[in-house]
């Protein structure tokens, strides 16, 4: 089948399901093309709460499906890849909260939402990155443990001095190793004139050079507020693909080509079509898990 046989199938299906499609900003143009809500985590997180559709297929990583699963307990929320798995988000396990509890107990622990639904169950609240600064600011503990990004908890002390970050050691591949401070600095001598907009997942000496530093959907805002025609992007290279969809008078480069999600990359038109046909894979999770997990998603959106 091809392309657009394909989309024009999902399409059909997912008005025949009453489903709808959420895809993260680092999805391929083909999938940004069908979504009916594309965005950051925390929009994606905030859009999943109030869906009067009946299944939620999800064109993103493990964590993502998770979190709108427990926002929507009563809808089926299917991911369409089971190799869709956010690297980061594998390196924290409940163990290691249940161990930093005991160490730190004056502390609150505050888990990024690049997290599974069982180590969100142990925490006391958690963040996106870009509400990160925000939750941090609004805890009435003076030590906060940053559970899985240190690069991201880094950046939250930078910006919170007056609290103590206890930062987990977890980081992104793609943001930690796939962009560095090399590539910056090549892509500068190339386009002189463009302004650099970085993801906090991404190392010091990145940032530093950054004009911007924000989340996905932050990176949308500042393009539409600033009056600048150039921007390299320092985050997964398909966020060009949307941004020069919604920018097309201006100029998008990424960091690094190389800066590819493989999870994020393992979904494709093919396995949305199965997963709306065969309603496969669908995410399961404890009644007891979704409670709790609940409760500290809920407190992030309150306050953002
Ligand atoms: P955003 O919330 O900024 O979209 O980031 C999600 C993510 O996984 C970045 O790697
Ligand atoms: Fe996880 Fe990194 Fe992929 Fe984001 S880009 S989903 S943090 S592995």
């Amino acid at each position: 089948m091809n392309k657009e046989a394909l989309k024009q199938r999902i399409l059909e299906l997912k008005k025949k399901k009453n489903a709808v499609i959420l895809a993260h900003n680092y999805q391929r143009k083909d999938i940004q093309d069908i979504a009916d809500i594309l965005g950051d985590s925390l929009d994606l997180s905030r859009k999943a709460k109030n869906l009067d559709k009946d299944i939620i297929v999800f064109a993103g990583v493990r964590f993502m499906a998770e979190t709108a699963k427990i926002l929507s307990p009563s809808k089926k929320v299917l991911l369409p890849s089971p190799d869709a798995n956010c690297e980061m988000a594998d390196m924290a396990k409940r163990e290691d909260v249940i161990r930093l509890r005991k160490q730190y107990p004056d502390a609150k622990i505050v888990c990024y939402v690049n997290t599974y639904a069982e180590v969100k169950a142990e925490c006391d609240i958690c963040c996106t990155s870009r509400n990160a600064k925000n939750v941090v600011k609004s805890l009435d503990a003076k030590r906060i443990v940053f559970i899985p990004d240190r690069n991201l908890a880094h950046y939250v002390q930078k910006e919170v001095p007056e609290k103590e970050i206890i930062p987990f050691d977890g980081y992104c591949y793609v943001h930690d190793e796939l962009i560095t401070q090399k590539d910056l600095i090549l892509q500068k001598e190339m386009h002189k004139n463009a302004k650099i907009i970085a993801h906090p997942e991404a190392r010091e000496e990145v940032l530093q050079m950054a004009d911007f530093v924000a989340s996905t959907n932050g990176m949308l805002k500042i393009i539409e507020e600033e009056p600048y025609d150039e921007y390299i992007i320092a985050t997964e290279a398909d966020m060009t693909t949307r941004l020069a969809n919604m920018f097309p008078n201006k100029k998008f480069y990424p960091a690094s080509k190389k800066a590819i999600c493989r999870g994020m990359k393992s979904i494709t038109l093919e396995n949305i079509y199965e997963s709306l046909l065969k309603e496969q894979y669908e995410v399961v999770l404890e009644e007891d898990i979704i409670k709790r997990a609940q409760k500290a998603l809920l407190k992030m959106i309150e306050i953002s």
